[in-house]
């Protein structure tokens, strides 16, 4: 709600908006039309991946004409949701399923860049308890992107806080949480004081990405170093 708001009451637009997955945290068919409620405001073409909180089949029901691990095409880019949700688990795994289904995606992409979008952080971030439920698989996903150097970008939600670092030559974004934050590099969970946030995500033709974290200061939270 506070994200929406802010984008409402601002200047900069957008194309596209990507849910990074866990958009309820009650696996409840109710939870899914609250959000939708919130997110067809903005009137946008709608992109999700799914989060570990999420229950991918009232997802796809309350959501429906929202790309689900869609693909989106864009002046030189491919932007490409993937799934890393595994039944019951916190921790995320990209079945070889999704494996293949990104690799010929990958193999018929005809712009020179592409950028993925995952729910599961695909690198260690330096928190003990973060890294034990990120990706597991990770080597997968990076033996697959090492074939193709069209992908440049992977962008991913599930640790509640920003980041923006290389692995082998990609560019790896963290989006905050449009809600509670947490503490970066903490061996345990610990909530952030820092507020709500969205990130901007500008996909240059040259192959260029320029995007900045978007922090909402609101009465409900405070924040202390943003
Ligand atoms: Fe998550």
């Amino acid at each position: 709600m506070d994200v929406v708001d802010h984008y409402e009451q601002g200047d900069w637009r957008a194309d596209l908006v990507f849910l990074t997955g866990d958009l309820v945290q009650d696996d409840t068919r109710e939870a899914y039309r609250n959000l939708r409620v919130v997110t067809d405001r903005l009137g946008l073409p709608m992109q999700v991946v799914p989060g570990n909180h999420d229950v991918p089949d009232l997802l796809r029901e309350e959501l429906a004409g929202y790309g689900y691990c869609g693909s989106f095409r864009g002046a030189g880019w491919t932007l490409i949701g993937l799934s890393t949700h595994a039944p019951g688990r916190v921790d995320g795994v990209i079945a070889p399923g999704e494996l293949a289904r990104i690799e010929d995606a990958l193999i018929r992409v005809d712009t020179s860049a592409v950028a993925l979008f995952l729910h599961h952080p695909p690198v260690r971030l330096g928190s003990v308890w973060m890294d034990a439920i990120g990706l597991r698989n990770r080597e997968s996903l990076f033996e697959l992107v090492g074939r193709f150097p069209v992908v440049r970008v992977i962008v991913f939600g599930h640790a509640h806080q920003t980041f923006d670092e290389h692995e082998s030559g990609i560019r790896i974004v963290g989006t905050p949480s449009t809600g509670r934050q947490f503490r970066p590099r903490s061996d345990e969970f610990t909530l952030d004081d820092r507020p709500p946030a969205y990130r901007r995500l500008e996909f240059r033709p040259n192959g260029r990405l320029d995007t900045e974290v978007v922090w909402i200061r609101t009465s409900r939270h405070y924040a202390s170093d943003a």
